[in-house]
């Protein structure tokens, strides 16, 4: 027997596929989203990005330790951060370069910082500043994951500051709305 047939037996594939998945909010209600540990302090190197999935389980972050201080940088320098790795522009799956690196895609391109660098049309965002952007077609910023970090350097994904995650906006113009810490229906009374 598979082990997704052994899961699905023992009911546990649901039970895992929960931990991950925040639940809806009701009218008038905060956002919840799961505490997941994310990381070890002492396993980050600096500019050595660790790929996590949070708060759904199919959805890319990058978490990732710049070695200068950041926007809602998290650690003992306050340099640790992460983002949704999904490009705001269209949802291709960006990567990320450290100051005076090189995407593959674009070889004559060297930021002076550490950035997230789409190489579907060349979105540029700024990691030390919350993601802004820097250049390129994104309309809005990558989404901030909100972090927190126990007294061993244990490192949690508690939350998402907004914009929505790419694909979950609402069709509203509120693209804060939805799968980030705010709730429209509260924040529009
Ligand atoms: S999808 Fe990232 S720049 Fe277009």
């Amino acid at each position: 027997m598979s082990l997704s047939s052994l899961l699905a037996v023992a009911g546990i594939a649901g039970v895992l596929k929960s931990i991950t998945n925040p639940a809806p909010p009701s009218a008038g209600e905060e956002m919840q989203f799961p505490r997941l540990k994310v990381g070890q302090l002492s396993d980050l190197q600096v500019g050595q990005p660790i790929v996590f999935n949070y708060p759904l389980d199919n959805e890319p972050n990058i978490l990732v330790k710049l070695g200068v201080k950041a926007v809602g940088g998290i650690g003992p320098n306050g340099d640790i951060v992460a983002f949704s790795g999904i490009c705001q522009h269209l949802g291709c799956i960006y990567g990320f370069q450290t100051a005076g690196s090189s995407p593959a895609c674009n070889l004559s391109y060297r930021p002076d910082r550490p950035v997230g660098y789409c190489c579907c049309h060349g979105s540029v965002y700024d990691f030390t500043n919350a993601a802004a952007v820097i250049s390129g077609p994104s309309p809005r910023p990558q989404p901030q994951v909100k972090l927190e970090m126990d007294t061993i350097g244990d490192i949690y994904a508690v939350g998402m500051g907004p914009p929505a995650i790419f694909g979950h906006q609402t069709g509203s113009n509120d693209v804060s709305a939805d799968l980030q810490g705010g709730n429209p229906v509260a924040s529009s009374e």
